[in-house]
């Protein structure tokens, strides 16, 4: 789809991956991009094309008060890229907490990563929050990950809301009106401050492949132009994730090296729960 002139809803916006795309959707200064955060300081402010817009998107009403907000100053949204999301890098079995803070720990990830995606993928969809009366060509662009196809221990709740997010844009895929087009992207361990985070630690290790959060923004924005449905930021795993898919054992042995090497570092660390 075209990448100028848009009404852009971009979820994610302060920090990492979503920072550097409002940064390069706003280039051209034709785009209209509302660019969500919890913390609003830090997105980047490129005149009038980039509005801050502070909301939380694990909570139903601030999505629908953002959507409300695209329509009564713009009329609506053609592009919305629902990229916010965070981890939990930990060990499940060490983690014992009241069942009641387990259950909301559960939650929190999953409010933010999959159903306030699924959420703002009907909202973008709604004619009411978003109206779209001449059916023109809109396009939703999911941040999942590469952890939706290969595990990455230590991480299990974390790949879980990936691969539900997958899950459901496989077979929404079969459903969705003929004027939306989805896109997929699964990017591999991105530079940014998504790991340190997740760990609550400095220093974590990081997954084998990994990459900058730049060639991620440019990979999506390129894959928006070209009308891409699945886009895979990182070449090396683009090319290695068919050999994983033919041959399992690859894929377990990759899981298996990531398994240990956390393990020698819960080791030297002594810490293997991000709350301890
Ligand atoms: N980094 C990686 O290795 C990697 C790999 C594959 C996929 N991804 C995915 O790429 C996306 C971006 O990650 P990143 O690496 O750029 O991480 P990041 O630097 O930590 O950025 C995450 C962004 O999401 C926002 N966010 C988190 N929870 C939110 C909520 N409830 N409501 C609204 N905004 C929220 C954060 O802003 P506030 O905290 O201000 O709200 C921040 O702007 C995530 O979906 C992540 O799962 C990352």
């Amino acid at each position: 789809m075209e990448t100028s002139h848009q009404r852009i809803l971009l979820t994610g916006a302060s920090s990492g991956i979503g920072w550097h795309l409002a940064k390069i959707l706003a280039q051209d200064g034709t785009n209209r991009i509302l660019a969500v955060a919890r913390h609003t300081e830090t997105i980047p402010s490129c005149g009038n094309t980039v509005i801050p817009f502070q909301a939380d998107f694990s909570q139903r009403e601030e999505i629908d008060r953002c959507f409300r907000y695209a329509k009564e100053h713009w009329g609506g949204l053609d592009l919305c890229i629902a990229n916010a999301g965070f981890a939990y890098r930990e060990d499940l079995q060490q983690a014992c907490h009241a069942d009641d803070t387990s259950w909301k720990h559960i939650h929190n990830i999953f409010d933010t990563n999959t159903i306030g995606q699924i959420y703002t993928l009907q909202a973008f969809t709604d004619p009411e929050k978003n109206p779209n009366p001449e059916c023109q060509k809109r396009m939703f662009v999911s941040m999942i990950s590469a952890v939706a196809k290969v595990p990455l221990p230590y991480y299990a709740l974390y790949c879980s809301t990936k691969s539900a997010i997958e899950g459901f844009l496989n077979t929404y895929d079969y459903e969705k009106p003929v004027w939306l087009q989805l896109m997929r992207v699964y990017p591999v361990a991105t530079k940014t401050e998504f790991f340190r985070k997740a760990a609550m630690e400095e220093k974590p290790p990081l997954p084998l492949l990994r990459q900058d959060p730049e060639n991620v923004a440019k990979a999506v924005f390129t894959g928006i132009r070209k009308n891409q449905c699945k886009v895979y930021p990182s070449r090396i795993f683009a090319i290695a994730y068919p050999f994983m898919r033919a041959f399992p054992f690859l894929t377990r042995l990759y899981s298996r090296h990531e398994k240990l090497k956390m393990q020698r570092h819960f080791r030297q660390t002594g810490k293997t729960n991000r709350r301890m």
